[in-house]
């Protein structure tokens, strides 16, 4: 079986290579493939004649999409759109990797949303046409008061709950930042036009490689700034899974030879905020220097991130798949493949 890797020497890409080392790999980076120009992915895809494709090219730096919506709309979705069409002309299936980001809008309970999870009616909700609006620094709850998204007439004696509960693939995707809309246009897209897929969110990736188009990633970034400061303010207020590209990619691959097809949450297990993600890190790492948590607002960012944007990995789950362990020790497993830590010995 030929399994083709977009995006091969990202974060993501360079752990799927190694995984898929079983199958004939064919590895392709940003030099090989422009996946937002149609002639291009055809040429490629078309040479190759893959049975797996992996879509892992994506346009990743949130905050400059914002400036650079062309961009994030030609690369995230109308690149997804590409791979998919030639996918589908090819007979292959194909894996799309997307994100939490397309969360984080609204939050509802699931039994609302069932029935309109999988296939979100409004345009603006699909993220197929980009909102003129700009939600930038409203909470949820500010955006309904203030008509952005429409209010849902709850059924009598259902008393909805506010407390976060993670998102499965039912709910239903609200993205606030142009980021996560041009990833949900992409996703739309592979549903609409490429039958046999696999839609993947993760969230807060780490991997060895360092994500290319981010330059490194949030472990790298703390471990060096705990060197060089006294000090570390990190933001408390955002909620989701780090997840370590390795299980992700190795759980990618038991998954694409299932015919279980559609949208998968694939993170590791648990949750937490950047400031506890970065108070282990240092702890794991045996550094001293003092994590100060803060809010978001204390830290302006060009993009309004979600304050909540925890994935369960529901459908795994229900084909009994979901063994993925704890970010923490998918976190110590990584210092250990960095070198930062030694390989503790089972007592
Ligand atoms: N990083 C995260 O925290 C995170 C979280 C959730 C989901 N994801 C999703 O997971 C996937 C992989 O993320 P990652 O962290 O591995 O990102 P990454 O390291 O930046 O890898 C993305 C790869 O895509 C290539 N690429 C960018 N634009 C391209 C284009 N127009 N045509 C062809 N190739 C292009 C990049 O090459 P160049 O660098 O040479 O341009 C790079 O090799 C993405 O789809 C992302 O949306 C990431």
């Amino acid at each position: 079986m030929k399994v083709l890797v977009t995006g091969a020497n990202g974060q993501l890409g360079t752990d799927l290579c190694k995984v898929v080392r079983d199958f004939e790999v064919v590895p392709l980076t940003h030099k090989d493939i422009e996946v937002s120009d149609m002639s291009s992915v055809k040429q490629v895809l078309t040479r190759h004649k893959p049975d797996i494709i992996i879509n892992t090219a994506a346009y990743v730096r949130v905050d400059d999409c914002e400036d650079e919506k062309d961009r994030a709309f030609s690369v995230n979705a109308l690149g997804a759109r590409n791979v998919a069409v030639v996918a589908q002309e090819l007979g292959a299936r194909l894996v799309h990797m997307s994100t939490d980001y397309v969360f984080g809008g609204e939050h509802e309970p699931t039994s609302e949303l069932v029935g309109e999870g999988l296939v979100p009616s409004q345009n603006e909700a699909e993220g197929l046409v980009p909102s003129q609006r700009k939600p930038e620094g409203l909470v949820p709850s500010q955006r309904k008061q203030e008509g952005l998204v429409p209010s849902q007439k709850k059924p009598k004696g259902i008393v909805p709950s506010r407390k976060p509960h993670p998102y499965t693939e039912f709910d239903r995707p609200v993205p606030i930042n142009i980021y996560g809309q041009s990833k949900l246009a992409g996703e739309n897209l592979v549903r609409h036009f490429c039958l046999r897929h696999f839609i993947v969110r993760s969230s807060a990736l780490f991997g060895v490689a360092g994500s290319s188009g981010k330059e490194g990633n949030f472990v790298e970034t703390m471990l060096r700034l705990a060197k060089e400061r006294d000090e570390l303010r990190v933001v408390n207020d955002q909620v989701f899974s780090p997840t370590y590209t390795k299980d992700l990619a190795r759980k990618i691959v038991q998954l694409m030879t299932t015919e279980c097809y559609g949208i998968f949450h694939i993170t590791n297990k648990g949750a937490c905020s950047w400031y506890e993600f970065a108070r282990e890190i240092l702890k794991l790492a045996g550094i001293k220097t003092r994590v100060v948590a803060i809010t978001s607002e204390q830290y302006p960012q060009k993009a309004c991130r979600p304050r909540y944007s925890v994935l369960d990995n529901y459908h795994l789950r229900l084909l009994g798949m979901d063994d993925m362990r704890p970010w923490q020790e998918a976190l110590k497993d990584y210092l250990v493949a960095r070198g930062y830590i030694g390989r503790q010995r089972d007592p």
